[in-house]
């Protein structure tokens, strides 16, 4: 069994241990957990995508506790990094940066970019603070599983497979950092997340989303981010549209699923009238804070029941942290989506 332990002074220390000795450590971010290895131990880093099941050519984030402590894992900094540092970082913004020779290649799965992120977690904080090394850390999940939010999913996932769990309890922000690329001309959101395009246009207004349905006939700029991603294991349908006739759609889709045999697992907002056993009242339909927080462990609950099936409504995402959770919904539906008119 991996041992859990508390973030205090001696869970940290041996946590700290574990890493020194190029071991794996999973650790709570403000965004989801992180499983954590020596970012400058190529061994290290090599098993954290042994035991996540991760392709090699999906790279990892770099996480580091000051802009001083980034300096010598890029080759450059551009010009707009200290002001998107001072602004959101510490926080959950990534940034993809030129990557200097010291950073392994397993890190960055041989581009010639690096992927980097202060998080303002206080554990991480901590971890990284007492460490005094960068800890490359993707999510604590097995591959293409949601990413977790409580200490008890990264048990589900890996438990045996690390040396150790700091537990920190759930994750506050619940979805994944934003990830920025500033290796191209203008500034591009590969992953959007909790630091928003409104935010980052206040810093650097030519920041553009990178539309993922459109990416097709670009260069292959992330490759981790393109693929079936954050998914439960039960099939996704995502309904998007306005009002009650998404609603009555997904009454009327459960209905004749149940009448085939199926049990049909529901993400439902709070203000939503549907009622049943396994429907996850997610948060409330313009509440998008609450929704990021609790999205991942309702589709981890939804599997745990073992429902054969997922129906999940759409939440308005024409801005904030909206895009995000359009973005992580229509992954999971890797292209199940039906548009509801009303
Ligand atoms: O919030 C987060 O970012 C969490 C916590 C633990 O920090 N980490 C996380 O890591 O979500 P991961 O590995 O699950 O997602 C990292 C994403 C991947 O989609 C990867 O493709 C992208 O960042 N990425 C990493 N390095 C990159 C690079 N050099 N260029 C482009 N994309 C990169
Ligand atoms: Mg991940």
């Amino acid at each position: 069994m991996t041992d859990t332990v508390q973030p205090d002074e001696r869970g940290i220390a041996r946590a700290v241990a574990v890493l020194r000795s190029g071991g794996l450590v999973a650790f709570p971010t403000e965004t989801v957990y992180g499983l954590g290895a020596d970012a400058l131990n190529a061994e290290a880093v090599r098993k954290i995508f042994a035991a996540k099941g991760r392709p090699a050519n999906d790279p990892l984030i770099v996480h580091v506790d000051t802009v001083d402590s980034m300096r010598n894992l890029v080759r450059s900094v551009p010009d707009v990094v200290p002001a998107l540092a001072s602004r959101f970082w510490p926080g959950p913004l990534t940034l993809v940066l030129p990557r200097s020779a010291d950073v392994p290649d397993e890190v960055s799965a041989g581009l010639e970019t690096v992927a980097i992120r202060i998080p303002s977690h206080p554990v991480a904080r901590r971890l990284l603070a007492a460490a005094r090394m960068p800890i490359a850390a993707p999510s604590a999940n097995l591959f293409s599983r949601p990413s977790p939010t409580r200490p008890e999913h990264v048990l589900e996932d890996l438990d045996n497979r690390i040396d150790l769990l700091l537990d920190g309890g759930p994750t506050p922000v619940g979805v994944e950092s934003t990830v920025l690329d500033l290796s191209g001309l203008d500034p591009t959101i590969l992953r959007p997340g909790a630091v928003t395009l409104e935010m980052l246009r206040g810093v650097t207004p030519t920041v553009r989303l990178r539309d993922t349905r459109t990416a097709d006939d670009e260069p292959l700029r992330s490759p981790g981010l393109l693929d079936k991603h954050y998914a439960p294991r039960a099939p996704l349908t995502l309904y998007e549209g306005h009002g009650q006739a998404v609603i009555d759609r997904i009454v009327r889709d459960r209905r004749a699923a149940a009448a085939a045999g199926k049990r049909v697992g529901i993400i439902a907002a709070d203000d939503d009238r549907i009622d049943g056993d396994d429907v996850m009242h997610v948060g409330a339909e313009h509440d998008a804070d609450a929704v990021a927080a609790s999205l991942y462990a309702a589709l981890r609950q939804l599997d745990a029941n073992g429902v054969d099936l997922i129906l999940a409504r759409g939440f308005p995402a024409h801005s904030g942290l909206g895009v995000a959770i359009q973005d992580r919904l229509r992954r999971a539906a890797a292209g199940n989506i039906v548009a509801v008119a009303s």
